[in-house]
This record gives structure tokens, C-alpha cells and sequence, in this order.
């Protein structure tokens, strides 16, 4: 299997300058690195740490799985997505860089027989009535994906989607087109889906939302468009052997999330900019985002002091923000790294014909092919932000496959747990999103919110006079 690498060169003082981090900066970081890594130990031993074990614990239920998504993906047109966060963000990344591009936009022979897939995170009103009408409710079945099964977007899309089919095609038309993925016990969504008699799959209880995408999660509608699930778990097992290196230098996972702690600790370098040169990486960048910011994001250390840990992840696209924040990232505020995200080899090369031999600004293009010019300004924008003093590092991809990604997503969750351990904040919760959900519910008329909505009301009205 092409194994992913990480080049952290630039993001070194020989490279990047006083911006750099030196062997003496990571040579230091040894005694906080073991403490780590045993804790991360600890905590995989006790069954916190659920997604570790993915690759391994799934390969059943993945056999499951498949059997399910072939035969509903030989009846169905369309898969429709209501889920949101961890329960979104993995899919469209896999879906992303392992379909063909333009995929829905393919006839059903060109998508090998699968459906199309839609992952309608957001609570627009306007895209969602409008998804629902262009997908024919005869030939569409909608995955439900909610870990809580409480999540007020997905259960009001469910609510939404629910009574259309019982409308349009009768009970037993809504209960043959929904899927649900949720807890195996707790929650109103694993109620209703046992009470109605609705297929469903369990999200082990030991994995949280964002770290949920190598469970049924993200398999089931991954299988449904025709991605190989079981090369996802063989690239994320393949990847879990290195992540057990309890050396944290010879680890991949360990030493991608200490490199970003120590650029924020040591260098103030606390914004990540995830910068793939691949549209179709983008989804995994923004899959990041959610993993990087919800995991390490945390007001206080797991000894309850306040600390505001976390760096802030912010996505770009190679090359296409180089005409947009390139002249930042190389001149701007001094706080940022640049992570890239480069594929070796694209599917396809696409030659540049040759043609107006005399114009010399248009001529040197002729001969090549946007492959190599993309790879050419990927390697020209990592060369000039090193002479600029701008750190980066780079993760290669060798391909666009399930393995490769398999690994990506892990190598990235294991990054993300060792950070956290290194701020000394725990990665697994999500406190800070508690007091929006509060006030939401309050304001739509939740029965014991009912001070949530007075409070919030007061609040806006204090600051009325600002505005003009
Ligand atoms: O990572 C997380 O826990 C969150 O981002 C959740 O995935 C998100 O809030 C959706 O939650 P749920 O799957 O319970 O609907």
C-alpha cells in the first residue's frame, strides 16, 4: 500500500528562519510527548478512545453495511444526507476525493449504477425545499445521521423529509427510504427508529461525532456511492500500526499534531491554514477544520484551569487562493502555518496543446500539462513562503484512493488527540456550543427554556441603540 508522508522541512529554522522550529524545540517537547502518548493509552485501554480501534472493530459490521448499501443502491436514484458536523463533514470529504468529479451531475451507467448523493447539512430553507424537489421521493431514500439523535437541524430535516414521504407514498413508502444511524440505545432517534421499524445502524458509543467517519457514519453512504469501504479501514489500519510508535518522532499522528502545537506555543503561529492542491481535497480540509477547532478549541485544561487552548483552522485552495490570500499568508500578520495537502498523482494530466510559437508569455505553456503546472505552483508557493520566513509542512498523498484517504483521516485523528494531550485539554468534549443550543431552544418555544428566551431577548434589546 503507497504510504502517506509528512514533510516538516519547512517549517524548520534551517528552512523558514527564526519562524522555525529547531531540534532543540522538539528535542524539548520529549517529556510532554510520553505523557501523551501514556494518556492517550489510558484512555484507548478504558473504551474512551472508540475511533482508535475503527479499523479493526468494523471490519463486520462493514461486510453488513455493504450488503445493505447494494441493495438499496440498486433501487435508489438519490441518497440524501441529513446529518450535521461530525455527522456531515466526513461524508463530503470522502465523497469529494473518491468519486469521480461532478458525480451527481453523471447519468446513473456513468456513476456505476449508484445514487446520487447529497449531504444536506445546513437548515437553509430555501436549499432544502429545493433538494426535496429535485429528488423524486419514488426513488430516493434519505440517511438520517445523528449520534445524539437529538440534534435540532437533523431532526427537523427528518421531520421535514418524514411527512413528505408518508404524504407522497404512504407509510410504507417513508418507512422503505429511511436509513437511520445513531446511538445502538439512547436517544429519541433510535425511539422512533426502532418503534417504526426503520433499518438502522449503531454509532459505537465510545465515538464522538467528529471522529465518527470511519463507522457507519460515513461507510454507509460511502458504500452507497461506490466508495471501497474495506480499503478506507485497510489505509486506517495500516495507518493505526504506525500511530502506535510510542517514540513521538518516528509517529506520524504524534508529530503532525505536535508541529502544529509547538508552531502555536512557540512560534504564536495560531492559525492552520489547511491548503490542499486538489479541488477535490477541499471537503477534507474542511473535515479538518471541524476536528482541529471542536476537539482542542477549550476554554480550560483538563485540571480546570482556564487556559483557552486550540489554534484555529482555516481552509484555502491550492491554486486558487493564490490569487486571493497568498499575498497575506507571505506578507501579512505572522501567525499563521500553511499545512499543505499535495497529491502526488492526479487522475488525469490534461495536455496543454502547443500553439503561438511567437508568444513568448503563452508558448513555455505548450508541451505541458495542468498536472505539472499545478504541481509546479504548489512546489513554487511552498519555495516562496519558506524564502518569505513563512513556515509550512505538507502532507503527500501518493494517490486519491481509499486506502490513502483511510490513512489521512486517521493519521489526522490521532494528530488531533496527541494535541490535545499536549495542551492538557480533553479532545473528546464540546462544551462551548452548549450555551447557542440553549438559546435556540429557548427561542423556539422548548418547554423548561423558557428563561434561556428572556435572557436572550434582554440581551439584544440592551444593544438595540447600536444600530444604524
Ligand atoms: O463532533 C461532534 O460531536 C459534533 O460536531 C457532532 O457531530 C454534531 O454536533 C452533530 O451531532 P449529532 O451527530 O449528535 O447529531
Amino acid at each position: 500500500m503507497p504510504d502517506i508522508t509528512l514533510d516538516y522541512g519547512r517549517l524548520m529554522a534551517e528552512a523558514a528562519g527564526a519562524a522555525g522550529l529547531t531540534e532543540a524545540d522538539l528535542n524539548a517537547l520529549a517529556p510532554a510527548a510520553k505523557k501523551a502518548h501514556k494518556d492517550i493509552q489510558a484512555r484507548r485501554a478504558s473504551g474512551e478512545m472508540g475511533f482508535l480501534d475503527l479499523p479493526r472493530t468494523l471490519a463486520a459490521e462493514a461486510a453488513r453495511i455493504q450488503e445493505q448499501a447494494d441493495h438499496l443502491a440498486a433501487r435508489f436514484h438519490n441518497l440524501v444526507v441529513l446529518g450535521i458536523g461530525g455527522s456531515a463533514l466526513g461524508t463530503r470529504a470522502l465523497a469529494s476525493a473518491l468519486l469521480k468529479p461532478f458525480y451527481n451531475l453523471r447519468d446513473r451507467q456513468d456513476r456505476g449504477a449508484r445514487p446520487r448523493l447529497f449531504v444536506a447539512d445546513n437548515i437553509d430553507p430555501d436549499q432544502f425545499e429545493a433538494l426535496l424537489e429535485i429528488c423524486d421521493p419514488e426513488l430516493t431514500c434519505f440517511n438520517v445521521i445523528s449520534k445524539s439523535g437529538g440534534t435540532a437541524e437533523t431532526m427537523s430535516q427528518f421531520l421535514v423529509a418524514r411527512q413528505m414521504l408518508r404524504d407522497r407514498l404512504g407509510e410504507r413508502g417513508y418507512r422503505d427510504r429511511v436509513i437511520v444511524t445513531t446511538d445502538a440505545q439512547k436517544g429519541v432517534l433510535r425511539e422512533i427508529a426502532d418503534q417504526e421499524g426503520l433499518l438502522s445502524f449503531p454509532v459505537p458509543a465510545n465515538v464522538g461525532g467528529r471522529f465518527s467517519v470511519l463507522s457507519a457514519v460515513g461507510l454507509f453512504p460511502a458504500a452507497m456511492a461506490g466508495i471501497d469501504i474495506q480499503a478506507l479501514l485497510k489505509g486506517a489500519a495500516g495507518m493505526e500500526r504506525r500511530c502506535q510508535e510510542a517514540d513521538w518522532r518516528k509517529n506520524p499522528g504524534y508529530v503532525l499534531g505536535a508541529l502544529l502545537y509547538l508552531a502555536a506555543k512557540k512560534k504564536k503561529r495560531n492559525l492552520v491554514v489547511v491548503m490542499p492542491y486538489a479541488s477535490s481535497l477541499l471537503e477534507t480540509a474542511e473535515w479538518f477544520q471541524q476536528l482541529w477547532a471542536e476537539s482542542l478549541g477549550k476554554e480550560k485544561d483538563r485540571q480546570g484551569r482556564v487556559v483557552h487552548a486550540g489554534s484555529t483552522p482555516v481552509r484555502a485552495l491550492g491554486v486558487t487562493d493564490q490569487h486571493s490570500q497568498l499575498q497575506l499568508y507571505g506578507e501579512g500578520p505572522e501567525d499563521k502555518v500553511i499545512m499543505f495537502l499535495h497529491l502526488e498523482k492526479f487522475g488525469r494530466t490534461c495536455p496543454i496543446p502547443p500553439a503561438f510559437p511567437d508568444q513568448e508569455s503563452l508558448a513555455y505553456l505548450g508541451g505541458h500539462s495542468l498536472a505539472e503546472l499545478i504541481q509546479a505552483e504548489a512546489d513554487a508557493t511552498e519555495a516562496a513562503l519558506a524564502r518569505q520566513g513563512r513556515p509550512s509542512l505538507k502532507v503527500i498523498l501518493p494517490e486519491l484512493s481509499a486506502e490513502v484517504m483511510g490513512q489521512t483521516i486517521f493519521m489526522a485523528e490521532v494528530a488531533t488527540v496527541f494535541a490535545g494531550g499536549l495542551w492538557q485539554i480533553n479532545p473528546l468534549d464540546q462544551p462551548g456550543v452548549e450555551a447557542g443550543k440553549q438559546y435556540t431552544y429557548g427561542l423556539m418555544g422548548r418547554k423548561g427554556y423558557e428563561a434561556k428566551a428572556k435572557e436572550i431577548k434582554e440581551q439584544f434589546r440592551r444593544s438595540d441603540r447600536y444600530r444604524i
